[in-house]
């Protein structure tokens, strides 16, 4: 049948659970001075000029934007001095706001000793920067602090782009060069026990609160290094949220619970920043609380509310090109550790055969994540992937394994206009001669555009009054709710 388990009542909306106090461990080891940082020529006599942030500039931002060149020159004596007086190795043992402390002290110091002229306000505004510098991530600090951005995309010092409600917009925050902005990726990739230069250029690492950052360096990042966070959100969006913003309805939610719920095999389509990992986020929150649920990611983005799950991440060859652990090998490791349902981040290769395996022979409800554009794109990448991962079987042979696995495959767009939508919930229904045949439950239409340059559009039911998932729901005891939920769909097409 569909599961071992005996039926229990369906797990409430539970709150995300909460996350360590400090969101971004900090480096402690503040970094070599570069030549013009060392430079021992200290003038007591340099006022600091620190430009005023433009009035629309937040307090924060302002910091980290361009300071002129006298800025720099005194930032870079007071560091000189810092690094000759601070002990490196004490001040990593200690937290940072201890840490933070014992660099303000000393600085009060030199600016005192030195006879530099500034103001309280721009004092404060040196330490913190210094800080920055010596503890964290320099300018990108104050971006880091926002809760409200989804992506950070540094191309080079001088550019830097956030994404903040869908939409991308460049920032005023700039990196003193590049070689700082390199010492910088340096210290976050340092973090998973990785380099970056020339010598090995591309790096995937993980900030110590989740969240994703790709660097790739010169010489093949042409413009300077190139560095990319998918920021990790402290509070991760629920169904009742992404009916709130309008990507599905409160039908549509209610579908996808009850999909979550009884151990349909889901595929999440999606392309790049559709929001594939947040719904797969979604779903994993209707999993009963006695499932054993295994997790297999590149970097480890899922937060999962129930206890019984083991978490596994890969990890990339070192430098000598030795110990990589692919995401095929965790899948397969999976299989031996008696999971009730594998959870996939994102299925990019041979791993889409070991997962269909795993749908196929007891892990119902098993659900993962894939790059396509439709759903009838991700059949036939799901192919491809298996194609492509060395096994020799006809096609057809690969169509019918995927008909017996998957059941529902869930597509995520990100429209022109940056809103996020649930723009298709399809079933897997069979094979009509070499055909994989689908039917839509529901589907996002787009009617136009309003004035302000925003997609209107609605999401409609096709009239399918009995999914094929049907039966697996009477089985849960959800046939009633489903039902239902059909029938409200319905009427709101009219
Ligand atoms: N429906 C939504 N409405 C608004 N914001 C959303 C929605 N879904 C996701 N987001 C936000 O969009 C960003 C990208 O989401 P997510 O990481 O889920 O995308 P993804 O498709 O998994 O991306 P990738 O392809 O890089 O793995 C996140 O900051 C997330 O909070
Ligand atoms: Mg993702």
């Amino acid at each position: 049948m569909f599961g071992k388990r005996s039926l229990s009542e369906e797990p409430a909306n539970r709150s995300p659970a909460p996350l360590p106090a400090s969101q971004i461990e900090r480096h402690r080891s503040p970094p070599p001075p570069s030549a013009s940082e060392s430079d021992p020529s200290l003038r007591s006599d340099v006022p600091a000029s620190e430009p005023k942030p433009r009035a629309e500039e937040s307090k924060t931002a302002a910091s980290s934007s361009r300071k002129s060149d006298k800025y720099y020159e005194v930032k870079n004596q007071v560091f000189a001095a810092l690094i000759e007086t601070i002990d490196v190795a004490q001040l990593s043992r200690m937290d940072t706001d201890h840490a933070r402390d014992a660099i303000g002290e000393i600085v009060n110091d030199i600016i005192t000793a030195k006879k530099i002229l500034m103001s309280i306000s721009e004092q404060n505004e040196l330490l913190q920067d210094i800080c920055n510098d010596v503890l964290g991530y320099g300018p990108l600090e104050p971006l880091l602090a926002r809760d409200d951005i989804a992506d950070i995309m540094v191309n080079g010092a001088d550019t830097v782009y956030i994404e903040v409600g869908g939409k991308v917009q460049k920032t005023d925050i700039h990196f003193r060069d590049n070689s700082q902005l390199l010492h910088i990726c340096q210290r976050i990739v340092s973090q998973v026990g990785r380099r970056v230069d020339e010598s090995s250029p591309i790096c995937d690492a993980r900030l110590a609160d989740g969240s994703r950052v790709n660097v790739i360096a010169p010489p093949l990042a042409i413009d300077g290094p190139s560095l990319t966070i998918r920021k990790f959100k402290k509070d991760k969006l629920t169904l009742d949220q992404l009916v709130k913003f309008g990507s599905i309805t409160p039908e549509g939610s209610e579908i996808l619970q009850i999909i979550g719920r009884v151990r349909c095999n889901v595929l999440i389509s999606g392309g790049t920043g559709s929001g594939k990992t947040t719904l797969l986020n979604c779903l994993t929150r209707y999993i009963e609380l006695g499932e054993r649920v295994v997790t297999c990611e590149d970097a480890a983005e899922l937060q999962l509310q129930q206890p019984h799950v083991v978490r596994l991440e890969t990890r990339p060859p070192n430098i000598e090109g030795e110990g990589q652990v692919t995401m095929r090998d965790l899948v397969k490791n999976c299989l031996r550790m008696r999971p009730e349902r594998i959870i996939v981040g994102e299925v990019r290769g041979p791993e889409a055969f070991d997962l269909l395996q795993a749908m196929n022979t007891g892990h119902d409800g098993s659900m993962g994540t894939l790059h396509a554009n439709s759903p009838r794109e991700a059949l036939s990448r799901l192919e491809s992937m298996i194609t492509m991962g060395g096994y020799t079987l006809p096609s057809k042979t690969i169509r019918e394994m995927i008909v017996s696995s998957v059941d529902v495959i869930v597509q995520a767009t990100r429209l022109r206009d940056g809103s996020r939508r649930i723009t298709h919930i399809t079933e897997v229904l069979g094979l009509e001669g070499d055909v994989v045949t689908t039917q839509d439950l529901l589907v996002y239409e787009m009617l136009g555009e309003d004035a302000k340059g925003n997609i209107v559009g609605r999401h409609r039911t096709t009239g399918i009054g009995r999914p094929r998932f049907w039966d697996r729901a009477r089985y849960y005891g959800e046939e009633k709710r489903l039902a239902a939920a059909l029938d409200a769909a319905e009427k709101s097409n009219a």
